[in-house]
């Protein structure tokens, strides 16, 4: 079954997992994926209408009605996952390579996200045997307790920005609770997926316990949504397909988690390490080019220190530039696909026509002396203000907006002017501004003199149109399972 793509060897083909099966879409399309360095293609890759959508519905119905994975002992659920995770481990390096194909990420940047990814499941693992409930003293002579019981059928939609990563945010908890799952990948970025789906059948997920289709969001992705079969959607992705599925989802009433955009501030003030707080910001808009639900696009600076950073991230900017992306040296890819190197593209124009000031970049890149693939320059607009489109809107590239504040207040109204809540940092040696201002901020996660760390044990999930759910940590354990109170008369 080996195939490989690229000189990378994979364990699973090019088709859809069904049922613990490999098979062909049903009509018998494919789709092609890219390396977004060259924009060349990769593979063909069996893509899912909705009949092979109802298929893998209905397998993970199965599997999950028939017991094989409910009624398993926790603690052999929990050798499952935790083999999962030594086999992501085990293939790091090739799981990192195929992710740098098709995502085109630097291969440093892959390689943590294979990390995480097995940190992911070996947490859950963890888990499957703590998953308990209460025994809770009522009124009478009566015994209550609660039982913490799985969903269903979870469908995962997932983006391409951390296409393992996020499919294992998803996967892991959601069969750490005994759910059976439907994974539909982004479109720009099966591979992974399909690899964890091969990991899984290795590890010893009985049959149907996780199926993966690979297709379009619109026609693939929109059925798992509707299906009437599915009990919940675990989404990742844009704001606004996040409330399409809040509306079709109210059809069949399925829960719904929801992580979307953001536009995260990151705000510097005057007695901030400065040499600590340019390197904080330049990894928080640029690392994976920018494409992260998280980075930090909107980077407040205190006047007084305003100039002085600004000069010291245009110069590194500057100095940032296209590389192989498997070569281990190289920090910073290209984008995803043509459909994100425009919309970048038409923001940063955008950021032109409204008067802000291009302090580094501003147009697309070169990639090896040839405009190809979908590579865009490290770009930092200054003089931004808040109502400007660059500062208000998610862009999901190299693209930071620079603006100045006078005080802690100023910092505070400006850093939540803003429709998102999903992360922000803060740069500062007092401690108690520190405290301070990390309760003042709407936002699910708050970075003090740090920009990005996230870890499988932490919660993380946005405030306000980032979405809501915490994915990771105990609290994503609420996402997915439901609690059942027994009542036991004892008179
Ligand atoms: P998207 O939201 O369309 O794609 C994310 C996932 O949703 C993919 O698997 C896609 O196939 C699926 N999908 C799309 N339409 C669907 C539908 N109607 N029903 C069910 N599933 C559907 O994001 P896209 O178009 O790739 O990127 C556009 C923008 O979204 C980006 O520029 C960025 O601003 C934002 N985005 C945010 C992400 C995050 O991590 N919060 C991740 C990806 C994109
Ligand atoms: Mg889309």
């Amino acid at each position: 079954m080996a195939t490989e793509v690229a000189g990378v060897e994979r364990r699973a083909p090019n088709r859809l997992f069904i049922g613990g099966e490999w098979v062909d879409a049903a009509g018998g399309a494919t789709f092609e994926t890219v390396h977004p360095a060259t924009g060349e293609t990769l593979a063909a890759v069996a893509e899912a209408g909705p009949a092979d959508v109802d298929a893998a519905v209905a397998a993970a119905r199965r599997a999950f009605d028939e017991g094989a994975w409910v009624r398993l002992d926790a603690a052999d659920r929990a050798r499952i996952l935790w083999r999962m995770a030594d086999l992501v481990e085990a293939r790091r390096e090739e799981l990192a390579r195929l992710e740098v194909l098709d995502n085109g990420k630097p291969l440093r940047e892959a390689q943590i996200d294979i990390t995480q990814a097995a940190d992911a499941f070996r947490y859950y693992a963890g888990w499957c045997t703590k998953l308990q409930g209460d025994t809770i003293p009522v009124r009478g002579n009566v015994l209550n307790y609660t039982l913490r019981e799985p969903l269903g059928v979870v469908g995962a939609i997932i983006p391409w920005n951390f296409p393992l990563l996020m499919a294992s945010w998803k996967v892991a908890p959601a069969l750490a609770c005994a759910n059976t799952v439907v994974l539909k990948p982004a479109e720009q970025t099966p591979l992974s997926a399909l690899e964890l789906a091969a990991i899984g059948a290795e590890a010893g997920l009985p049959p149907g316990v996780l199926n993966v289709v690979t297709g379009y969001g619109e026609v693939a992705g929109a059925a798992l949504v509707r299906h009437p079969d599915v009990d919940k959607i675990a989404f990742t992705g844009s704001t606004a397909v996040g409330r399409t599925i809040m509306r079709e989802a109210a059809e069949t009433l399925k829960k719904v988690s929801l992580e979307l955009g953001g536009k995260s501030p990151n705000i510097v003030f005057e007695d901030a390490d400065l040499e600590e707080a340019a390197r904080g910001a330049f990894s928080g808009i640029f690392y994976n080019a920018g494409q992260c639900c998280t980075a930090g696009s909107r980077l407040l600076v205190q006047r007084s220190v305003h100039d002085a950073l600004l000069e010291k991230l245009a110069e590194r900017a500057r100095k940032l530039q296209p590389g192989d992306p498997l070569d281990p040296k190289t920090r910073i890819g290209p984008l995803v696909s043509r459909e994100q190197l425009e919309r970048v593209l038409g923001y940063i124009e955008q950021g032109r026509s409204e008067g802000a000031r291009l302090v580094a970049g501003g147009g697309q890149a070169a990639y090896a002396g040839e405009l190809r693939g979908y590579w865009v320059e490290p770009t930092i607009f200054a003089d931004v203000t808040p109502a400007h489109v660059i500062a208000r809107e998610e862009i999901f590239g190299p693209v930071l907006a620079v603006m100045p504040f006078d005080d802690e207040e100023d910092a505070v109204r400006i850093a939540n002017e803003t429709v998102y809540g999903l992360a922000a940092a803060i740069w500062t040696s007092n401690l108690k501004r520190a405290h301070r201002m990390a309760r003042r901020i709407h936002a699910g996660t708050i970075w003090v003199n740090t920009y990005h760390p996230l870890d499988a044990a932490s919660p993380f999930g946005g405030y306000k149109q980032s979405g809501y759910g915490r994915e990771l940590g105990a609290s994503a354990l609420d996402l997915y399972t439901q609690i059942k109170s027994v009542w036991i008369d004892l008179s």
